[in-house]
């Protein structure tokens, strides 16, 4: 068994991830890595190292010399924080690519997973069941960044023969681990205090239609992707991935079901004007034809399995 490294695993996709690949290729061969000094308890069944992603003279010694074949990139700036810093945004977000990148065409890495987002997509993309392939005119720091690393990866695939593997994340929501800082964190946030305080100003506006998807279908969803055989993976930069979509105020009825006294109200800020750049919600056709991604759950059962999990 090869040793996979998850680079950036101490947020909210990378604790899940890890543990969902030391389950599936054993704890002794996924290594946790951040540039955190602590890491979560949740991760204390495997081997976790201190790691900067922008290091690039340390990422290389650590991979070439731990003899790690496989990599999950997943350190970057999310959407809002990003636009409170841009130059440090592009950099974080494209540098440790090309580390890693380079490490897979000098032959060092056999496979990478790389995550896109919903981000690439802007103002002028068809908002309604957006196409895989369409207009592509992000107008954040974060989506142009992700659509300039979808460029990368098709690229060193097509040049160099790179086993880059992505996906197009919408929102995702989960219980295990906070959000770290994105356009979407609101549908995290509003199940906490619906259960601490029984009521939530949301930052985006009621009927504001975003695509989302629960933690566990995009864990498999990845794990899916990484275990296809090359052949069946046709697209390099990146595959749309549906799960559900919904607006705040179709959020906060659903909880209401189990909660009726739960109460929102709405004050957007700047994040308004990034949801406002973003598709209403996806076709992922590529996905399920190629390699047979199919999502699990739907907002009611995202809400019913939130409410039963988070705590106030
Ligand atoms: P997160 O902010 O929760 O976690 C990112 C992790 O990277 C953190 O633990 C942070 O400490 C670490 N990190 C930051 N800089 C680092 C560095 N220089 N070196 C090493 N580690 C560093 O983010 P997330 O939600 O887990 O997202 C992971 C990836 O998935 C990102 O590329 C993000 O763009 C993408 N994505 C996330 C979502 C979502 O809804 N969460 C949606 C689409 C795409
Ligand atoms: N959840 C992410 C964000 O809001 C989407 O990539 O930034």
């Amino acid at each position: 068994m090869s040793k996979i490294l998850v680079l950036g695993s101490c947020g909210q996709i990378g604790t899940e991830l890890v543990l969902a690949l030391r389950q599936k290729f054993g704890n002794e061969n996924v290594v946790a890595a951040d540039l955190r000094d602590e890491y979560p308890d949740i991760l204390n069944n495997g081997a976790y190292v201190k790691l900067d992603a922008l290091d690039r003279p340390a990422v290389r010694s650590y991979i070439i010399d731990e003899q790690i074949k496989e990599v999950y990139l997943l350190a970057a700036l999310l959407s809002a924080k990003a636009e409170k810093n841009p130059d440090f945004a592009w950099k974080l977000n494209m540098e440790g690519l090309f580390t890693i990148l380079d490490l897979a065409k000098e032959g060092h890495i056999n496979k990478i997973f790389w995550p896109s987002s919903i981000a690439v997509f802007g103002p002028t993309t068809p908002a309604d069941y957006t196409p895989q392939h369409t207009i592509m005119e992000p107008s954040t720091v974060y989506g142009i960044s992700k659509q300039a690393g979808e460029r990368w990866c098709e690229y060193y695939h097509n040049k160099f023969g790179v086993d880059v593997r992505s996906i197009r994340y919408p929102g995702l929501i989960s219980y295990k681990s906070l959000p770290g800082g994105g356009t979407t964190d609101y549908a995290v946030e509003i199940f906490y205090k619906a259960k601490a305080e029984g009521k939530f100003t949301s930052f985006l506006s009621a009927g504001t239609t975003l695509p989302m998807m629960f933690m566990d279908d995009a864990i498999r969803g990845t794990l899916e992707l990484m275990a296809a055989p090359a052949e069946k993976i046709k697209i390099r930069s990146a595959y749309n991935l549906a799960g559900c979509s919904f607006t705040p105020a179709e959020l906060a009825d659903e909880i209401q079901q189990y909660l009726p006294e739960f109460e929102i109200d709405y004050a957007p800020d700047f994040r308004q004007a990034i949801a406002d750049s973003w598709p209403n919600s996806i076709d992922d056709s590529n996905a399920q034809k190629d390699w047979g991604w199919k999502a699990h759950f739907d907002t009611k059962a995202l809400v019913k399995v939130m409410l039963d999990n988070v705590t106030a």
